[in-house]
């Protein structure tokens, strides 16, 4: 499917709650190995700002680590008709209601958990300005080459082709390709110009459905995943792999261990999707040099 009014355009948030200690070491993560915006808010939640959206990351406390919403920003005239599609898949919709909306940044907001218990948040957003500091530092959201939104997440799932036609059929994505090879056989999709937004997996890596496997962000500079690769001892944090560059999608990137569950790539210099001319592939490696493992990511 291409690029319609009814698709998902972009990745806007994602909301984990953390376990106790958890939030603390993840807000070193975002705001002093990453670089981002990190921003107290009421109740002890902590936003991450990557642009200027209210909000890229909401960090809550809870009792245990993980993923409680994936933000899916779409455009306000296709909303109706994508929630339409949503719900002939007999998937339970339902309305989070305004104060959650506007606490999301949202215009409206519907949401519905998978198979695999992902909860996706699909919303319109409401306007906000850019944040030029941010803008120097990250690829996210909307940029003069076209729109990337927030990063990308891979997701392990119980019903692979399942799972790839609702992100095809229902929310409008595209298969970029597709990377076998003995570890992991790893479908990526994009929805913009961002090389993949989702990355699906059947149970690999030693993780079960509906986890997690990383988050990517991506930096304006080599210098910035350069500098935060040095910083990982000194501030406590584990190496998963080296630096190195991806096959597919081009990106220089390492990958670290943090304690909400998942790993968080950093990477650079991300390929730029031409949706229209655009053709599908499968690599027989993750990368093409470097991205040497060092532990598994923990889940
Ligand atoms: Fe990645």
């Amino acid at each position: 499917m291409q690029a319609s009014d009814s698709a998902v355009r972009q990745l806007g948030y994602l909301v984990f709650e953390c376990a106790p200690g958890v939030l603390e070491a993840m807000t070193v993560v975002y705001g002093e190995i990453i670089g981002a915006a990190v921003e107290p808010q009421e109740g002890g939640a902590v936003h991450v700002r990557l642009d200027g959206r209210p909000f890229r990351l909401r960090l809550e406390p809870g009792e245990t680590s993980r993923l409680a919403a994936i933000g899916w920003e779409v455009p306000a005239p296709g909303f109706d008709a994508l929630v339409a599609r949503v719900a002939a898949t007999g998937a339970a919709l339902s309305d989070p209601g305004a104060e959650v909306a506007a606490a999301r940044g949202a215009a409206r907001i519907m949401r519905m958990s998978d198979a695999d218990g992902f909860v996706h948040e699909f919303h319109v957003d409401l306007p906000f300005a850019e944040d030029a500091a941010l803008k120097e530092k990250f690829v996210c959201g909307d940029e003069a080459n076209g729109t990337f939104g927030l990063g990308h997440i891979v997701q392990i799932v119980g019903d692979l082709p399942g799972a790839t036609a609702f992100y095809t059929d229902v929310l409008g994505f595209d298969l970029s390709d597709r990377i076998t090879w003995p570890a992991a056989d790893l479908f990526f999709l994009h929805c913009n110009q961002r090389h993949h937004t989702v990355a699906l997996s059947a149970p690999a890596f030693g993780m079960p459905p509906g986890a997690v496997h990383h988050l990517m962000f991506e930096a304006k500079s080599r210098d910035q995943v350069d500098a935060a690769y040095a910083k990982l001892g000194a501030l406590g944090f584990p190496v998963i792999m080296t630096i190195g560059q991806h096959t597919n999608d081009e990106v220089y990137s390492f990958y670290m261990g943090a304690p909400a569950g998942y790993a968080i790539e950093f990477g650079f210099g991300g390929k730029v999707v031409d949706r229209a001319n655009w053709e599908y592939k499968t690599f027989d490696a993750p990368s093409s040099w470097g991205h040497e493992l060092q532990l598994a990511p923990q889940p």
